[in-house]
């Protein structure tokens, strides 16, 4: 085991999302997403994302702060209605808002990654059939071609989709995120619709591209900590986080076809077949994860433990577990040999101004330096890791959980719009003027009050 600590061209950055955070829905020629029209009783207190972060307004302000914090990469995601309002109309005033901020962010030394996809289906799209329909996978092909042309001259950096696994659970599973279906029996069919216009987007953004670029899935992962570090229980967790179980349905189920062009059968109703192999598995050069909690607590899976009295979680009840980014990182990375780059990692708080006016979020602070050093272990063994995008850059709407759970760096007071920089944020400037090296120091002695 070396001590080669983070590379020096280490992507530190922070991620968002379109519908999470932009807002101005009805703005700049936009159409709606099946978002915006989730029912009221839908989202807790009848909470939407008209409005969101108000970033559609203030993302100069936004770069500003990222640009203070020291960022060197953000993971933002495009509208596709912002993009193509209706089926085969470009909206230039859609198209500038990104290419204006592509700008800035490279301005202020932040290199620009760009989601395509991450759950804002134009309701255009969804009436269309939406991932049910085929019909979808040219329409998917022809707005990543539009958004590669406007950007790709600037923008090295494509995830074609986020999480896919976790947007065909919740918005058509279990009905929970828009567009809330329950077509259990569709489930083969959605995810092999998914999985081939991933396949088409990939295909796509090589094509267009204006210079050589990066592409990954941001994949919904997670791994079982081992309950020791004996061969036996580290074997033990790597088939529960690899192959079974979990294992089964949040890694192999998404990663073996896509990154392995390995078909899958899972609980007698779902299997791909091994004909669409050649379409699902185009070459990535790199596998993004988003990395929240261990799978040793899941509800989905076998084998799930009660997490003992007193575990630490976030608010959202999700375990807070560092070992798990070492973990996870070091399982896919021995299954599938490709670069990582951690495409989301952070917590959820009810965070709020203190009397002194600041946002102290002691509990952010030990997440981020805890999961870094795990990561960093990762890294000490040769595993190539290529960046770390903290979820998220500011609090932002939690889709069906409304804006309580508060996941930023930054605090937004929704009611005015104003960003207050949490400690988090202080802290992680730190780390990356260190480029990381400041996580070894024992945190007590860095962590002062002259950060504010
Ligand atoms: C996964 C999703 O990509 C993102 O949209 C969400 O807000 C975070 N994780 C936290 O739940």
């Amino acid at each position: 085991m070396g001590n080669a600590g983070f590379p020096n061209d280490f992507l530190w950055g922070a991620s968002s999302s379109a519908a999470q955070i932009e807002g101005g829905w009805q703005e700049g020629g936009r159409t709606p997403s099946i978002w915006d029209i989730a029912p009221a009783k839908k989202v807790k207190q009848g909470e939407s994302c008209h409005t969101a972060c108000d970033h559609y307004h203030r993302w100069r302000e936004d770069v500003a702060l990222m640009q203070k914090m020291g960022l060197r990469s953000y993971r933002f995601s495009v509208s596709w209605s912002r993009i193509m309002p209706e089926e085969g109309k470009v909206n230039p005033t859609g198209i500038k808002f990104y290419s204006d901020l592509v700008d800035t962010l490279l301005a202020a030394g932040v290199e620009p990654l760009v989601t395509i996809y991450h759950w804002d289906m134009p309701l255009w799209v969804y009436k269309k059939g939406g991932w049910l329909s085929e019909a979808i996978i040219p329409l998917f092909q022809e707005y990543t071609r539009v958004i590669v042309e406007a950007l790709s001259d600037r923008v090295k950096w494509w995830i074609p989709m986020n999480e896919p696994g976790c947007f065909i659970m919740n918005a058509y599973l279990q009905g929970v995120h828009a567009p809330f279906r329950r077509d259990y029996l569709a489930l083969s069919k959605l995810t092999r619709i998914c999985m081939l216009a991933h396949g088409e987007a990939v295909k796509t953004v090589r094509k267009y591209a204006k210079q050589p670029v990066k592409v990954g899935m941001a994949f919904s992962t997670g791994a079982y900590v081992p309950d020791a570090e004996t061969p036996e229980k580290i074997e033990e967790a790597r088939r529960l986080s690899m192959e079974d179980g979990c294992g089964l349905m949040g890694n192999r189920w998404w990663m073996d076809p896509i990154l392995a062009g390995k078909p899958v059968r899972a609980y007698g109703v779902y299997s791909s077949s091994q004909r669409d192999m050649e379409q699902i598995h185009q070459p990535l050069d790199f596998v993004g994860l988003n990395i929240y909690t261990p799978y040793n607590y899941a509800d989905w899976g076998a084998n799930k433990q009660a997490p003992a009295p007193g575990t630490p979680k976030n608010s959202l009840g999700w375990v807070i577990d560092d070992r798990c980014m070492y973990w996870n990182v070091r399982f896919v990375y021995e299954k599938y040999r490709l670069p990582v780059m951690i495409t989301e990692n952070g917590m959820s708080d009810y965070d709020a101004p203190s009397l002194d006016g600041q946002v102290h979020d002691p509990k952010r602070v030990d997440f981020l330096i805890g999961y870094l050093r795990q990561l960093k272990r990762a890294i000490d063994e040769g595993i190539p890791v290529l960046g770390y995008q903290h979820w998220s850059i500011l609090d932002n709407f939690e889709w069906a959980e409304g804006y309580d759970p508060r996941f930023g760096l930054v605090y937004v007071d929704f009611q005015s719009g104003e960003r207050i920089p949490k400690d988090s944020a202080r802290v992680y400037k730190k780390i990356i003027e260190s480029n990381g090296s400041v996580l070894s120091k024992e945190v007590a002695t860095w962590v002062p009050d002259s950060l504010h």
